[in-house]
């Protein structure tokens, strides 16, 4: 599935930098040193932030932000060298001397990508990693945050309940997924139906262009704002920082978790679930995990329904009693918790965990990881949910899921951002498989019976088959930026924006017209442009 075609021309050069780089100290690098150091402030040492495979720690730091275990392997092509950028200078200067010194260049905030966009890349390339700049600026009086792209959702959720009970940052529920990531991405978490998509509340940004400028909204014009947020922000600059609109929930909240562990016979509460989960109350949200555990020689399907709701247990049971009461939720299966803490319970911290946790940077990556993504257009019948347990059984490994939409994601026009999957929606649909077995073989063995999986959905979902970004998958197509780049971009490109791919080629084709920002599913530049 993976065509990485390296050409002979970026061997070339892997060789070269390769030995100039990676088999010495970085006395042998003085050309790029130098402009390193020309290019940022003096203030600034910027040797104290680069990491050579010669620096002892270069292995470490590298690890730390892999989230994906299928990437860190001693298969997986490393980066010549990681600079830890400080300041924004350092940046500046690792675009600018990339550039002069034709070095693919690759940012990483967070590290959670799923295909390891931010630190793996097949020509020779380095990583700039964002985690030393995370400072969060919450300010309650105009319920709004700065926060750089280096923190992770966890951080930014702490430091805002530091300051109020009743604000929340809109964004997902893993606390240890990066800013810089899920807001370039798009962002959506269990209150998608009440408050939308986390860029649906961006509105700031700072941003380091391909010349090395440092832009605000207003300098870098509204279509540059709108494709960083949402259109994959790698494929226009380095974002620095968002500025975003806190969002108001009430404390508490009503927290519950329904598990049902034979849904073969309760095909009935799926069914339901699919026709209404996405009419209910904007105040809730249902999310919806099928998996076979592995426990016993009798299969199952295990439904697990996680349940956020922005009012108390009260309401939330005379809700649940109107509209879902095939699912019984009771009154001992609720918590009447902070938000904070239902997001510590949603991602499965046991009860009494202290919210200090979600400052941890230490999240030791567990397993290899491979996503699907896909759009629920219409309700799935009784015959195809029969079937598609049936293949679960089968499969055993993909887990799937279903997050609802509906609510305010019905009102927002799907051009308003570069994510486009609004009306007609009822819910995402994520296929997971996560594994722990090491190496090739048994990652092309999960990976083709994931993809078989998401084969087996195709009648029930999408028809083209549109996908979200921040779920990243090589399989909807990748680009080698040779003649075809265009095509191959439009391949994954139209999947994950839809009609907003052309306008995010028209952006990229002003902003960035050499594609110097570019991974395996960048926006390509127009081929107008490309061909000139
Ligand atoms: C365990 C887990 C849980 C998740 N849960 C959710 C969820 O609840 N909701 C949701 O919407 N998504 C979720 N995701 C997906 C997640 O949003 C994406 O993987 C996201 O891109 C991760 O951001 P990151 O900064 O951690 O990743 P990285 O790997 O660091 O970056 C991802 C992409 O963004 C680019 N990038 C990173 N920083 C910058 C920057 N400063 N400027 C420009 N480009 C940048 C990278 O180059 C790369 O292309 C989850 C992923 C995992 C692994
Ligand atoms: C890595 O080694 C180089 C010398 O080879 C040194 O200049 C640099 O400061 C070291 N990096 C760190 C973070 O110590
Ligand atoms: C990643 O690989 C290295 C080298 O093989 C190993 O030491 C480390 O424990 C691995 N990381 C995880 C989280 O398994
Ligand atoms: C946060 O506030 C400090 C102090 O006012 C300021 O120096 C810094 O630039 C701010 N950071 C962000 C990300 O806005
Ligand atoms: C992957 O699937 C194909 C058929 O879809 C099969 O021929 C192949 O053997 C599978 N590979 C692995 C590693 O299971």
């Amino acid at each position: 599935m993976k065509t990485s075609n390296i050409s002979l021309l970026s061997f070339f050069f892997f060789f070269v930098f390769f030995t100039a780089l990676a088999t010495s100290d970085s006395t042998n690098n003085k050309p790029f040193l130098d402009c390193l150091n020309t290019h940022s402030e003096p203030s600034q040492p910027i040797p104290k932030a680069l990491y050579f495979p010669t620096n002892s720690s270069y292995s470490s730091v590298l690890q730390f932000y892999i989230r994906n275990l299928r990437f860190n392997d001693s298969t997986t092509p490393k980066p010549l060298f990681i600079l830890t950028a400080m300041h924004v200078s350092h940046i500046q200067a690792a675009i600018l001397c990339a550039k002069s010194h034709g070095l693919e260049m690759r940012i990483r905030s967070g590290g959670h990508d799923f295909e390891g966009v931010s630190y793996v890349s097949n020509s020779p390339f380095f990583v700039l990693d964002m985690f030393n700049l995370r400072a969060i600026n919450v300010t309650i009086e105009d319920e709004t945050a700065w926060i750089q792209t280096g923190a992770t959702l966890g951080e930014v959720y702490y430091r805002v309940s530091e300051k109020s009970k009743i604000h929340v940052f809109p964004g997902g529920t893993c606390p240890s997924v990066g800013v810089g990531g899920i807001v370039g991405g798009g962002g959506f978490g269990n209150m998608v139906r009440k408050h939308g998509m986390t860029v649906d509340s961006i509105i700031d940004a700072i941003l380091v262009d391909v010349n090395g400028r440092v832009l605000d909204r207003a300098s870098m014009g509204e279509d540059l704002f709108w494709a960083i947020t949402g259109g994959g922000a790698s494929s226009f600059g380095v974002v620095v920082a968002y500025k975003t609109r806190l969002v108001r929930v009430p404390n508490p909240v009503a927290f519950a978790v329904i598990q049902i562990s034979n849904m073969q016979n309760n095909i009935d509460i799926v069914y339901k679930f699919l026709r209404i989960v996405d009419k209910l109350d904007n105040d809730l949200f249902i999310k919806l995990a099928l998996d076979v555990p592995k426990t016993g020689d009798q299969k199952t399907v295990r439904g697990t329904f996680l349940i956020l709701f922005l009012g108390d247990s009260e309401k939330l049971l005379s809700l649940m009693k109107k509209n879902f009461p095939e699912l019984g939720l009771k009154k001992g299966d609720c918590a009447d918790i902070s938000w904070v803490d239902s997001l510590l319970r949603w991602t499965n911290f046991p009860i009494g965990t202290p919210t200090t946790v979600l400052l941890s940077r230490i999240h030791p990556a567990t397993a290899c990881l491979k996503r699907k993504s896909d759009l629920l257009k219409n309700p799935i019948s009784k015959k195809g949910l029969d079937l598609i347990f049936k293949k679960m059984i089968e499969l055993e490994t993909p887990v799937l899921k279903f997050f609802p939409y509906g609510g305010v994601m019905n009102t927002i026009s799907s051009s308003a951002k570069p994510f486009p999957h609004r009306a007609g929606n009822i819910a995402l649909v994520e296929i997971a498989t996560n594994w722990n077995e090491p190496g090739a073989e048994a990652a092309n063995y999960y990976m083709n019976l994931t993809n078989e999986f998401y084969e087996f959905m195709s009648p029930f979902v999408s028809e083209s088959r549109e996908a979200y970004l921040d779920y990243r998958d090589f399989n909807l197509g990748v680009n080698n930026h040779g003649p075809d780049s265009y095509v191959q971009g439009a391949s994954y490109g139209y999947k994950y924006f839809k009609n907003n791919f052309d306008k995010l080629v028209e952006i990229k084709s002003k902003v960035d017209p050499d594609n110097f920002f570019r991974n395996e599913q960048s926006i390509p530049v127009s081929p107008l442009i490309s061909s000139s």
